[in-house]
């Protein structure tokens, strides 16, 4: 068993978890009524990694399948507009749940295809905002789905460099800052694509996501703002794809991200002393993965490693024989 200091509070977590889906009258449900679809695949993420996605009441997968459109893709919610970030959430919690043949693959396909921009970028939806989170979110759905011959890849990566900065770093659309998360998008992306050799500096943008480890261990996702849980997945993920995990301090990052923990009512909160929420949690569970906090530990024995990718257990992205490009 680990001591008191490193402890994982696992039952609390489950809890925290299976409360959710009974908080309907809470004010964070309400606020975030838009975007339920992301809230569920955050909560399969946080059962899948933890082994537990059997757990799923059947009447939510019920219900995110109803959040599919006729002409496919998903909305946030039941009877909400379709929406890039919504069908990659959507199918990424079916994924998980064994559950992607649900998945209209014609249309879905189509709808996603139908977003790539002329210079390569994607919108979320025909509203038309440009954002690299949704060349990740085009990507991950249309590999899933078997589908990439329906875009202009080589389009795709050349945006995402379009998207780099002087200091190794990308923003989401050219010119903008670089941003943990951000990063995150275009470093997938072009994972997925196949080309981070060609549009990623391994070297400088490795140096720039080890400089986000601030004193307390935690990350932050700019210069000069506070750590917080959620970019232990965004920037260890960046830092894996690019070959330089070693280049941070592993263990102060463990530390961090487990005394963020409500250690009484489960959930991992933004950073120590917060109150938790779902998002932070799945993340910050993700991040103790891709540092294998969890590795060889009797008690986490049925935990599944998460892919720092595809955000997603290794088994499905086995499963489904989805490749991404990792640099050495
Ligand atoms: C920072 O969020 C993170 C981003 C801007 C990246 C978002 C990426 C996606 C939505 C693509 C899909 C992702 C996955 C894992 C499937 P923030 O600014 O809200 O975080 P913060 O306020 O907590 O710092
Ligand atoms: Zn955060």
């Amino acid at each position: 068993m680990t001591d008191q200091h490193d402890a994982f509070f696992l039952q609390a977590h489950l809890q925290y978890v299976a409360n959710l889906s009974k908080q309907k009258e809470s004010l964070e449900s309400c606020m975030s009524e838009h975007m339920r679809v992301s809230g569920f695949y955050w909560a399969v993420g946080c059962l899948a990694a933890l082994g537990k996605e059997a757990a799923t009441p059947p009447a939510l997968v019920d219900w995110v399948l109803a959040c599919q459109h006729p002409n496919g893709g998903f909305g946030g919610n039941l009877g909400h507009d379709r929406h890039l970030l919504y069908t990659c959430h959507a199918i990424l919690a079916l994924v998980m749940l064994g559950k992607e043949n649900a998945v209209l693959v014609d249309e879905t396909a189509a709808f996603v295809a139908s977003l790539q921009q002329p210079d390569g970028s994607f919108v979320g939806d025909e509203h038309g905002e440009v954002d690299t989170k949704f060349t990740y979110c085009a990507l991950s759905v249309l590999k899933i789905l078997k589908q990439e011959h329906r875009i202009d890849m080589d389009r795709a990566m050349a945006y995402l460099g379009s998207c780099k900065n002087f200091d190794g770093g990308f923003g989401n659309i050219p010119g903008c800052e670089s941003h943990g998360g951000h990063i995150f998008t275009a470093v997938g992306a072009l994972s997925m694509g196949h080309q981070l050799d060609k549009y990623a500096d391994a070297n400088g943008l490795g140096w720039w996501l080890c400089e986000r480890q601030c004193d307390s261990g935690g990350l932050n996702g700019r210069p000069e703002k506070q750590a917080d849980v959620c970019y232990s997945w965004w920037n260890i993920s960046s830092l894996v794809a690019l070959g330089k995990l070693h280049w941070i301090n592993k263990d102060k990052l463990i530390q961090f991200i487990l005394n963020c923990q409500d250690k009484a009512d489960g959930g991992i909160a933004d950073r120590p002393g917060n109150v938790a929420d779902i998002y932070h949690t799945f993340f910050g569970i993700c991040g103790l993965s891709l540092l294998g906090y969890f590795e060889g530990k009797e008690e986490f024995a049925g935990f599944q490693r998460i892919h720092p990718i595809f955000a997603i257990p290794h088994r499905d992205v086995e499963r489904l024989n989805l490749h991404a490009q990792v640099l050495p």
